[in-house]
């Protein structure tokens, strides 16, 4: 059998459960990966980069696969979602996305733009994919960010992709309640990434990808809440973000 194979892949032997992960290449994504193969998932892992996503699947093991796909493009949002035509799939997590920084009107709007494809149309349209098929015991899982509960200066259409994504999988949550399908919004705080390493943030208020996804498993694990803020510093700062006054929050995020 060829282990690690561009999917569709050599099926035998059929493991029991199924998790499509996007973004899956690096950071966050990559961590999740990781960890769902070891709790004996078959990962099927998306992201661009093929000699990523090939090293990925040759170190969690055999029996695992990838699709190369830009979520961007109509094209790549279509290839992965025929996945769920094709395959049965039990968990989706949907963490692809970046972040465009700077004052909004000196950004080349392609970029923010580019970055609302990512982080908003691809992860509906592999939401509804799923969705539409996902049976009791399923789970979606839509990664957003603290920043959700913060409209940031310089990161204004970022924190806005974020807003949209909790808000979306709030209402999936309610939405599916009473079907057993379980949604989830994954709020981390700064996360020591590649594309986004923190450097110049205190090392306490900066978490690792291993965290946040080890805070993200529990949940999934207890399936009873539809959003968790991984850590204590970042629960503590959404808890604040929400109950100050919108002066007071906007003003103060302005000058961190
Ligand atoms: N790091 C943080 O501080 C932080 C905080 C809060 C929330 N988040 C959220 O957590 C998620 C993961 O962030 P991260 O920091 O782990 O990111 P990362 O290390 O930059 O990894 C991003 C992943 O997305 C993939 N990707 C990027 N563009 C893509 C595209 N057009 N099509 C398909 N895949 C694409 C990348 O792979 P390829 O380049 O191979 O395509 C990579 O696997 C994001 O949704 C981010 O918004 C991050």
């Amino acid at each position: 059998m060829t282990d690690h194979v561009p999917y569709p892949m050599d099926r035998s032997p059929q493991p029991h459960r199924t998790a499509v992960v996007t973004g899956a290449s690096a950071g966050i994504g990559r961590e999740f990966a990781r960890r769902l193969a070891a709790t004996g998932y078959r990962v099927i892992a998306v992201a661009r980069h093929e000699d990523r996503l090939r090293a990925l699947t040759d170190e969690i093991g055999p029996g695992h696969g990838y699709v190369t796909a830009d979520l961007t493009t109509a094209a790549g949002r279509q290839q992965v979602a025929d996945l769920f035509t094709r395959e049965r799939v039990h968990l989706l997590v949907n963490n692809a996305g970046i972040a465009v920084t700077g004052r909004f009107a000196t950004v080349p709007l392609e970029r923010t733009l580019e970055m609302m494809r990512l982080n908003c149309d691809a992860l509906v349209t592999l939401a509804h994919a799923f969705l539409a098929r996902a049976r009791p015991g399923d789970t979606l899982l839509n990664v957003s960010s603290t920043l959700a509960y913060a409209p940031t200066p310089e990161l204004g259409a970022y924190s806005a992709t974020k807003a949209f994504v909790t808000s979306f999988s709030e209402a999936l949550w309610a939405e599916h309640i009473k079907s057993g399908v379980h949604v989830l919004s994954l709020c981390p705080g700064m996360t020591a990434t590649e594309s986004q390493p923190h450097p110049d943030v205190p090392a306490a208020l900066v978490q690792t990808p291993q965290q946040v996804v080890g805070a993200a498993l529990q949940a999934l694990h207890r399936r009873n809440r539809p959003t968790v803020v991984s850590g204590t510093g970042n629960k503590l700062f959404a808890v604040a973000a929400r109950a100050l006054p919108r002066r007071v929050l906007l003003t103060a995020l302005g000058h961190v």
